[in-house]
């Protein structure tokens, strides 16, 4: 039997190479080699205020982007999160195992409670409704970026705890990460991680922006007084601009310091551009069929949570007896 992959990824803003490079690219590749469930995780989104129409209309986007990228639904069950109840019900069963020192150290959990005025509850279990997507079907392998794997490492602890506390009941699940590309940073601040929310038209580049914009984002990415590459003092931008195209491209190192070491700055940005713009063409041509496809989106996301509503139903029931919880005889 293949081994089963578990992945999510929130219906907030628009998706971005981020995304792709640090995730979905592994998710389509990981597919025909595990058995593979993708989450829409609508209930992870709802932790900071969305506006209900755009939330709906985002998780239909964010569907057909994963079928754009390559998520094969005669391979990969894709579902969204909140037409599965299981996952909210595990969530509060490791509630109850989980200390809450543990939250609060959480990388993200600092950074969004800091920005917050007052900290939603759910800011502070969004890791817990993580741990519950990934236990609920024993997935063996959790492809994230750089940013999740503290809270993947946070599921294998809450794992072991429940384990240790009700006797064996949960597999350990492990992080992969890309080999290039697990942190792809914004292009106009370098030292941050490229994200949906962070305000700037010149921060990331969106799998459905133009030609043009992505052109005009890379071409004004922040770089460093450098003229040209040199691959024993890259700048955090210019190494971030090596990363997306290397990621992209999939050249060997030596196939970028051959071509890059000495190239000017101006001229690198012009072929990460390129690259860029050519990988992401087909994307946007398949997700406008997508879209235009009536019911198909719709079709594949029921079919997909009628797929896998059995196995979580079947660990509820196994965690409910563990904890000795009523179950009907
Ligand atoms: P999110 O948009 O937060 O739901 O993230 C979806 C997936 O994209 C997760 O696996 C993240 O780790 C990954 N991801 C988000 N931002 C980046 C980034 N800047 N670089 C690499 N991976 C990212
Ligand atoms: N927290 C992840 C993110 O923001 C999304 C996510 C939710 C996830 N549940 C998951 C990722 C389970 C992997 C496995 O990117």
């Amino acid at each position: 039997m293949k081994a089963r992959v578990f992945s999510g990824i929130q219906p907030t803003g628009s998706p971005h190479i981020g995304n792709y490079l640090g995730a979905l690219k592994n998710w389509a590749r990981m597919q025909y080699d595990y058995e593979s469930i993708y989450c829409i995780v609508d209930l992870h989104a709802i932790t900071l205020y969305q506006d209900p129409q755009q939330l709906r209309r985002q998780i239909q986007e964010l569907a057909g982007m994963l079928l754009a990228i390559g998520i094969d639904p005669a391979h990969s069950s894709l579902v969204v999160q909140s037409a599965i109840p299981a996952h909210a019900e595990l969530a509060w069963m490791l509630t109850c195992v989980t200390p809450v020192g543990w939250l609060e150290r959480m990388t993200q959990y600092k950074a969004k409670s800091a920005a917050q005025e007052t900290i939603g509850d759910g800011i502070l279990q969004y890791p817990v409704l993580m741990a519950a997507d990934i236990l609920l079907y024993d997935a063996k392998v959790v492809p994230v970026g750089d940013d999740q794997s503290q809270h993947v490492e946070l599921t294998r602890d809450i794992a072991q705890r429940f384990n240790s506390l009700y006797g064996e009941t949960f597999v350990m699940p492990e992080t992969r990460l890309p080999a290039v590309g697990a942190r792809i940073m914004g292009l106009d601040e370098p030292e941050k991680k490229m994200s949906k929310s962070a305000p700037g038209s010149g921060h990331a580049v969106g799998l459905l922006d133009s030609p043009e914009a992505i052109r005009k984002k890379i071409l004004r990415a922040t770089t460093d007084s450098h003229p040209t590459v040199d691959f024993d003092r890259l700048g955090p931008g210019v190494a971030n601009l090596l990363t997306i195209f290397q990621a992209f491209t999939e050249w060997s190192d030596a196939q970028m310091r051959g071509h890059f070491s000495g190239m000017r700055y101006g001229d690198l940005k012009k072929q990460v551009a390129d690259a860029v713009i050519a990988a992401l063409e087909p994307i946007q041509q398949r997700y406008r069929q997508v879209m235009d496809e009536t019911g198909y989106l719709a079709r594949v996301l029921e079919e997909g949570a009628q797929r896998i509503a059995p196995i979580a139903r079947t660990t509820v029931e196994k965690v409910k007896r563990a904890m000795g919880l009523y179950t009907p005889e």
